[in-house]
């Protein structure tokens, strides 16, 4: 299958390559990738343990091709977006992945595009997750977003107005792109609470500066978050659907940080 790939430890130069369709364990599942979400993250969040050749990318949407013989509740054919993360087997920018059955898997609602549902997995979940943070903000209270025009700002913009939130000067942040706490601090008042969703250490004097709970389980919110683009009541906002042989282009622009919405490659 083509793959787009870190060839081996010694050149991490991110180029296609041939490789073998990945075998499928028992608590696995084997998908023919039909979109791929793309993000900042794909060339460097990668398992400690992998095989050279080895495909990058962790958010695709396709159809389930194999079924580990552990696994139920899938048939062959079902339409999924997923979050595949620290794989050893490789990730999804790839005719077909090896997803473990334990992984983020939503089902796409009808109506819903492979090329929408892969746009939503990384940035529909940290948006959820960084809301959950924010929960203590109250309907009319009024909140700012570092990063408001990208993948996971145009999400929040909308799901923020959705909770009766003001989007201003404010109660609490969303400080998306790294070092952008301390800025976001500054326009929050007293007491306030800034989400940090690029993990900055950064501490500023006056507000309460928190992280993503990972522990917290946010899939039937992010079904719900589908079934609303699928309908119509949210819009999702895609910057550029790249054909597959374009991938590293899209992932040049995504590594700018200067995203209108999200970046989608098409194997279709
Ligand atoms: N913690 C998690 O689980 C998690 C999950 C996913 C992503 N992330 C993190 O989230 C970030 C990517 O988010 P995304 O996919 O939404 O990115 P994106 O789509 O590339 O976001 C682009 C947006 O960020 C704005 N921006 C860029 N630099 C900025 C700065 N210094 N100050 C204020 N705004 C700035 C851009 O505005 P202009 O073009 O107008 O400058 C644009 O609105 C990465 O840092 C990634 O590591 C974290």
């Amino acid at each position: 299958m083509t793959a787009l790939v870190i060839p081996s430890a010694h050149d991490q130069t991110i180029t296609f390559a041939q490789v073998a369709v990945p075998n499928v364990a028992a608590d696995e599942l084997l998908v023919e990738v039909k979109a791929v979400g793309v993000g900042i993250h794909d060339s460097y969040f990668l398992p400690r343990e992998r095989s050279y050749p080895f495909p990058i990318g962790i958010e695709a949407a396709g159809v389930v091709a194999q079924i580990g013989s552990a696994v139920i509740g899938y048939v062959p054919g079902d339409r999924i977006a997923f979050i595949s993360m620290m794989q050893p087997k490789g990730g999804v920018w790839a005719q077909y992945a090896a997803v473990r059955s334990d992984s983020l898997i939503l089902a796409i609602p009808e109506g819903m595009s492979f090329e929408q549902a892969a746009a939503m997995p990384v940035a529909g979940n940290t948006t959820l997750r960084a809301l959950h943070a924010l929960s203590a903000i109250g309907e009319g209270s009024s909140v700012f977003v570092a990063g408001a025009s990208g993948a996971i700002g145009t999400f929040a913009l909308q799901l923020a107005r959705a909770r009766g939130w003001r989007v201003a000067g404010v109660d609490g942040a969303m400080a998306v792109q790294p070092q952008t706490t301390g800025d976001s601090a500054r326009v929050v008042k007293q007491g306030g609470t800034v989400v940090t969703i690029s993990g900055d250490t950064e501490t500023p004097p006056g507000v309460k500066v928190t992280g993503l709970a990972y522990d917290l389980d946010v899939q039937e919110e992010l079904l719900a978050l589908m079934d609303d683009v699928a309908a119509g009541r949210l819009q999702l906002v895609i910057e550029h659907v790249y054909p597959f042989s374009d991938a590293l282009n899209a992932l040049a622009k995504v590594q700018t940080r200067h995203a209108r919405g999200k970046s989608v490659l098409s194997l279709a």
